[in-house]
């Protein structure tokens, strides 16, 4: 594995990289062991072909993707670290080292709320995108009504930080407590944006889990500079571990 230097727009990712050896441990005990279920039904969306993981982290995601093609792409080196896919590429979501059109589907789960901007973001996922290809995305956010809104604020004060501080990572899951609260609700986020959205759905205890199913379906003029930028390339390919 290349030590390289964590390219630039992944300020999201030094939190992860610091419980890298734990993260998959938490991720079951915090998701009641859910998580694996919530990306297999929002997986069923992806079409066959060549398949982006965006901030596929240690991989938790493979296991969903079946035959496909997999380019795990994360600007954490140490989760990464942990990917098995077949190609792995160390970058960050808001500048794609990819050419226009290489992918036939883009998969992101549990990472657009660590993005350093959504917009950017959204606009190389449909850069990469063939004509009609699919960008399929899971993330957690609050309930949609009030009341359960509000009892979920008040829980995931106390679990969220408690599960952090058994596990030794106690600011890091503060910070993932209050990143819940960091974007609007997947309708209003991914509204007017390049993708169209063509569904959404929740899942989880009170809804707190959403999938969203956007579609690339016309050609979007990016402000100039971004795209030159992105191909220039920012990512760092990362070799497969050996063994
Ligand atoms: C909660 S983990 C999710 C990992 C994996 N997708 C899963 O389902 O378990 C969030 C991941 O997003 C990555 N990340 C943070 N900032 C990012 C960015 N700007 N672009 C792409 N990935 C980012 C982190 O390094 C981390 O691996």
């Amino acid at each position: 594995m290349s030590q390289s230097p964590v390219p630039s727009g992944a300020d999201g990712a030094a939190v992860f990289s610091d419980i890298a050896d734990r993260y998959d441990r938490l991720n079951t005990i915090l998701s009641f062991g859910r998580d694996k279920a919530w990306r297999e039904r929002a997986a069923a969306f992806l079409p066959a072909g060549h398949l982006l993981d965006l901030g596929a982290g240690t991989g938790a995601g493979n296991p969903a993707f079946g035959e496909r093609f997999i380019t795990a792409l994360d600007p954490s080196l140490p989760m990464l670290a942990r990917n098995d896919a077949a190609r792995r590429v160390a970058a960050a979501g808001e500048r794609l080292p990819f050419a226009d059109e290489a992918f036939d589907g883009v998969f992101s789960a549990f990472v657009f709320r660590n993005l350093t901007s959504v917009e950017d973001t959204l606009v190389e996922i449909h850069r990469i995108l063939r004509p009609l290809g699919t960008a399929v995305i899971v993330d957690l956010s609050r309930p949609i009504g009030k009341v359960q809104r509000e009892l979920h604020r008040a829980g995931s004060a106390v679990f969220v930080p408690l599960v952090g501080w058994l596990a030794g990572a106690p600011g890091e899951y503060r910070y993932l407590d209050e990143s819940l609260d960091k974007l609007p609700p997947p309708e209003e986020l991914y509204a007017g944006g390049p993708l169209s959205l063509e569904q959404t759905w929740r899942m989880g205890p009170f809804g707190f889990v959403y999938g969203a199913v956007l579609r690339k379906e016309f050609r979007f003029v990016s402000p100039p500079g971004r795209a030159k930028r992105a191909q220039r390339g920012e990512g760092t390919a990362v070799p497969k571990a050996q063994g």
